[in-house]
């Protein structure tokens, strides 16, 4: 790391409130990612919601939320990533940030999803009411749907002090070649695509793209949707991982995606308190060097 980035590094989390939360981590250490076409620097792994979230009105379920939600922001967790298609995900994301006491690290992104431009304003106003937020840092337009229309209305928030940075989405490989034509003929501050250890289609093209167009660049499905797991059932973790400081797969499938240098953060989702504490324990200890990366690879492709 050069001495400008630890200097920022050690700056940001001393002057951000989770620094006063005790607990176990040591936030000076925790791997920050600066988004290209700003001087701010976030934290590198976040949460996605989809699924996860998605669980209706039940109050004992949105209170165990909240109590993920509380652990995510006091292990030093900004990235909070949603949208309408996610059923009532928004809504329990609101819900839960009624009992959480500090979020004021959240950097909150969701998306506009529907065909109409008419229509996605109003979803605009919809999310910012379920979230119970002024304003998102970052909206999306998601999986390119009418990009045209949703991206001039994401520019007159933005122009107009309403929204922070831009991006869009896709997963699962799909139109890569479309979101290729996006990020070359568009302004965009982010895109959002899945990258993980089995799924590295990205590295192709649309990774070098981000770089050259100084894009910051969200990881989604950085389990492949949880199927990572099922590969290394009944495995130990083996000790070219546990030499360099990783202490779960968990940790060592996310360690893999946000030390790409091209990728700002990785969005794990999960509905469960101890997942969560793992995913975390990936925003501390050292970014990977490419040759260690090529390691961990291997050894899983392996298997
Ligand atoms: N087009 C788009 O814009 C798009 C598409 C896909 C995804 N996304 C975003 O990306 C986010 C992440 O993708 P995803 O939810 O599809 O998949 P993912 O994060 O790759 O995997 C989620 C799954 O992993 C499990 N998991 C999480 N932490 C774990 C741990 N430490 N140990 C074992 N299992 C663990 C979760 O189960 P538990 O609940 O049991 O932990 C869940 O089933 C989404 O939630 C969404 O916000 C966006």
């Amino acid at each position: 790391m050069d001495r400008r980035l630890f200097i920022k590094i050690l700056f940001s989390s001393l002057l951000t409130p989770t620094f006063l939360f005790s607990n176990e981590y040591n936030k000076t250490k925790a791997i920050l990612k600066k988004i290209p076409k700003s001087e701010e620097y976030i934290a590198s792994i976040g949460m996605g919601t989809w699924l996860t979230f998605d669980i209706g009105y039940n109050t004992k379920k949105i209170k165990q939320r909240a109590e993920i939600l509380k652990l995510f922001f006091n292990s030093g967790g900004q990235v909070i990533d949603s949208s309408p298609m996610y059923g009532s995900s928004e809504k329990v994301i609101g819900k839960s940030l009624k009992h959480i006491d500090n979020y004021k690290n959240l950097f909150a992104a969701t998306k506009v999803w529907t065909p109409n431009k008419w229509h996605g304003k109003k979803q605009l106003g919809n999310s910012r009411n379920y979230w119970g937020v002024q304003k998102f840092e970052l909206l999306q337009v998601h999986n390119l749907v009418n990009y045209e229309e949703h991206l001039e209305t994401l520019y007159d928030l933005k122009k107009n002090g309403h929204l922070k940075y831009i991006g869009v989405t896709t997963s699962h490989g799909s139109r890569h070649k479309k979101l290729e034509f996006i990020m070359k003929n568009y302004e965009l501050d982010f895109v959002q695509l899945t990258y993980n250890i089995l799924d590295r289609e990205a590295e192709n093209y649309l990774l070098p793209l981000a770089k050259e167009k100084g894009i910051a660049v969200i990881a989604n499905r950085p389990f492949q949707g949880g199927s990572l797991f099922n590969y290394i059932e009944n495995i130990n973790l083996p000790s070219l991982a546990k030499d360099i400081g990783i202490k779960s797969w968990a940790e060592y499938f996310l360690k893999f995606v946000i030390s790409n240098e091209t990728i700002t953060c990785a969005i794990p989702a999960t509905s469960k308190i101890n997942h969560m504490k793992q995913n975390m324990q990936a925003l501390y200890g050292n970014i990977l060097t490419n040759r260690d990366r090529d390691k961990l690879h291997k050894f899983f492709i392996n298997i």
